[in-house]
């Protein structure tokens, strides 16, 4: 258990946050631990429609708590990090970062498996993983190029310089920029209207959005099969029938 992590949950949004200003919200092993137990809750939590991960004020986390780390170097994938991204990455839930402020190594490499992400004005970037003389994790090395091109990430991961929220914009790595103040309120309202659709068809799309790159027919088969099968769901009837009824749907009662 630790206080460094403090989960809430309220109309169908679970947010997490890393709460440990004076460390900069440095991630230590029982901090990474309980983000993990968090992630795990809300699958099998059905009130639970979207997660929200997000830091403190100014700060979002100065990621790997560095002495941590040396004292318990991670191996294998049973260390708490390792966990933590395993259980990130496999969630079927959208999940939206709200960066409102300083992120740094896996601060920002976490965000590469957030569905949404949204960035405070004053927010800094770093991945100084070869300054410290590391290299990228999380499948960095792989999505960023992906995200940004090649020339982007390697400034971002070969010189491991820190950059400010536009530059994240441009990379990709942020849906849109605010001001501090409105940050949150943004997110609630994202967050709100994930909540809202029909979280059979959402868990569908985001692991059609994950899925590695295959053939195009491949594809069009593979969306076929979920297509075919959503369009004799329960959502889908209550959509329609909220169109022809010129209501809004309700979806509050799927699963
Ligand atoms: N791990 C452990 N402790 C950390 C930390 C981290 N990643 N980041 C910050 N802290 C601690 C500092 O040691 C300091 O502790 P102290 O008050 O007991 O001395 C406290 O948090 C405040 O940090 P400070 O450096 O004074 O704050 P700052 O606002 O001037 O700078 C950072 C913030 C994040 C830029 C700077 O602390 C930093 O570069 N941290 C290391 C980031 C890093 O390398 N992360 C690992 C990536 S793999």
């Amino acid at each position: 258990m630790t206080d460094h992590i403090v989960t809430t949950t309220a109309d169908g949004v679970l947010q997490v946050r890393m709460n440990r200003p004076e460390k900069r919200n440095a991630l230590s092993l029982p901090m990474y631990t309980a983000m993990t137990e968090a992630l795990e809750g809300a699958r099998q939590d059905s009130a639970v429609r979207v997660i929200v991960i997000t830091g403190t004020e100014g700060c979002f986390t100065s990621g790997n708590d560095v002495t941590d780390f040396l004292a318990n170097p991670p191996s294998g994938g049973d260390s708490p990090v390792i966990r933590f991204l395993q259980t990130l990455i496999a969630t079927e839930k959208p999940v939206i970062a709200a960066v409102n402020g300083l992120a740094v190594g896996i601060g920002v490499t976490m965000l590469l498996h957030c569905d949404l992400a949204y960035a405070a004005e004053i927010a800094t970037f770093q991945l100084p993983f070869v300054n410290l003389g590391l290299v990228p994790e999380a499948a960095s090395s792989m999505l960023l190029p992906r995200m940004a091109g090649y020339h982007r990430a390697a400034e971002m991961l070969l010189l491991g310089d820190r950059f400010d929220a536009q530059t994240a914009l441009a990379a990709g790595l942020v849906n849109s920029v605010h001001p501090e103040s409105a940050l949150a309120d943004v997110v609630k309202q994202k967050a709100a209207a994930l909540a809202a659709k029909p979280p059979a068809s959402i868990r569908l799309t985001k692991a059609l959005l994950k899925r590695e790159i295959e053939s195009v027919p491949a594809r069009m088969a593979e969306e076929g099969k979920y297509f075919g099968q959503q369009l004799k769901s329960a959502e889908v009837r209550e959509a329609v029938e909220a169109f022809m009824q010129r209501r809004k749907p309700d979806f509050s009662r799927f699963a």
